[in-house]
């Protein structure tokens, strides 16, 4: 197939491309390298074989050329993480949902009709709980005034009892709580307006905390694999915050990079929302755990800090991932986490560490 990848000079775009040329694809990456992820004013330059046009998706004109004679889109283009402040909304809002609009517009106008679309986990907010009286529940944000107590279990909403966990499911109702997870809704909602008006096909992929080779470090908007795998080259002990059992499923950058091509092949028809996590939920501690052995440093640090945008727990039940699309992982974590140890950087990433960032 011809397909147009939008962010593919970034983190999970970079490991997409190699894909989708593994797998015989004709590809052309389109991608603004935009400042904040692409410092310094870096090149970057696509394999040999690929096509690579800078562009942004919110570029009309570009997009006319950027799509001739495209079978399918994977759009991974994005300003990506949780933000710094308030003051990022605007960007989320316009690089992601007009950025969106714009390419979607663009595809009715050019007969593309396939499009793989790069979505999140946040999405789904804190999910739900299981409460021993209450059965399956939304927990509410949590209160500061908790948080700073060492509280850090939302409670159930009703009666205040601790509540077990649960995989969040795909028709989970969203409940978007940063202005990067509110975008990434809006993007979904385009995206499904889109396929009803067009009869365009939809692959939504709900990311789950991608991890691997070429993971953006030193940014504001670094994940925490990557922050705690700096510090430990520094010499120092990784930060864990609040009690450190917080949990999030930690997929390897090639295991999503597969899903999203066999997502990008397989759906021909309709729209179909994909969480995108191993099935093997990790604590923040376990993780931190996992680095400092692999780097043989200093045992992880538990600080009791936290951050109020933060949620407590975020697993997702990937099964309609293995049924519908035949995809498995195949990077096991502690060695997922040791080739980060030690490859992060520079290792199996196509381009350095300033080159990292740009979709999701
Ligand atoms: C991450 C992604 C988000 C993605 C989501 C999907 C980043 C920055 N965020 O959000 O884009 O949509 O997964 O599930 O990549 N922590 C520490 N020490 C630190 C930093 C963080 O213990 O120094 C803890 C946090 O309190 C949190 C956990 O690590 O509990 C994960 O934080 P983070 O990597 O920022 O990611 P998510 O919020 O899960």
């Amino acid at each position: 197939m011809r397909v147009l990848l939008t962010g593919g000079a970034g983190f999970i775009g970079r490991h997409v491309l190699a894909e989708l040329m593994r797998r015989g694809h004709d590809v052309r990456v389109m991608d603004s390298l935009r400042n904040d992820v692409h410092r310094d004013g870096q090149a970057w330059s696509p394999p040999r074989g690929a096509a690579f046009l800078t562009g942004d998706v919110r570029d009309a004109q570009v997009l006319g050329t950027a799509l001739a004679g495209i079978d399918a889109v994977v759009h991974l283009a994005a300003k990506v993480g949780l933000g710094v402040d308030i003051g990022d909304m605007p960007d989320y809002a316009s690089s992601n949902d007009a950025g969106t609009a714009v390419l979607l517009a663009a595809m009715a106008r050019t007969g593309v009709s396939r499009l793989t679309l790069a979505s999140s986990m946040v999405v789904y907010g804190e999910g739900f709980g299981l409460c021993p009286e209450h059965g399956s529940v939304r927990p509410a944000p949590r209160l500061e005034a908790s948080l700073a107590t060492g509280n850090f279990e939302p409670p159930c909403p009703h009666c205040g009892r601790p509540l077990g966990t649960t995989l969040v499911v795909e028709d989970t109702p969203f409940d978007p709580r940063n202005a990067y997870a509110t975008s990434k809704v809006a993007q979904e909602f385009y995206a499904s307006n889109w396929a009803r008006v067009t009869g365009g096909a939809v692959a939504m992929m709900r990311y789950h905390n991608v991890y691997g080779p070429g993971m953006p470090r030193d940014t504001p908007y670094a994940g925490v694999a990557a922050i705690f795998t700096s510090a430990l080259r520094n010499g120092q002990a990784p930060k864990v915050f609040e009690d450190g059992r917080q949990r999030r499923d930690f997929v390897h950058v090639r295991d999503v990079a597969a899903a999203t091509v066999a997502a990008c092949e397989r759906q021909t028809s309709g729209v179909t929302a994909f969480n995108v996590g191993s099935g093997t939920p990790r604590t923040v501690g376990e993780m931190a755990e996992a680095l400092a052995r692999a780097l043989d440093g200093p045992a992880p640090v538990v600080t009791g800090q936290y951050r109020l945008g933060d949620v407590r727990h975020i697993t997702a039940d990937s099964s309609r991932l293995r049924t519908e699309l035949g995809w498995q992982p195949v990077v096991d974590f502690n060695e997922g986490m040791a080739e980060l140890a030690h490859l992060g950087e520079e290792g199996a990433a196509p381009s350095p560490l300033r080159a990292a960032m740009a979709t999701r």
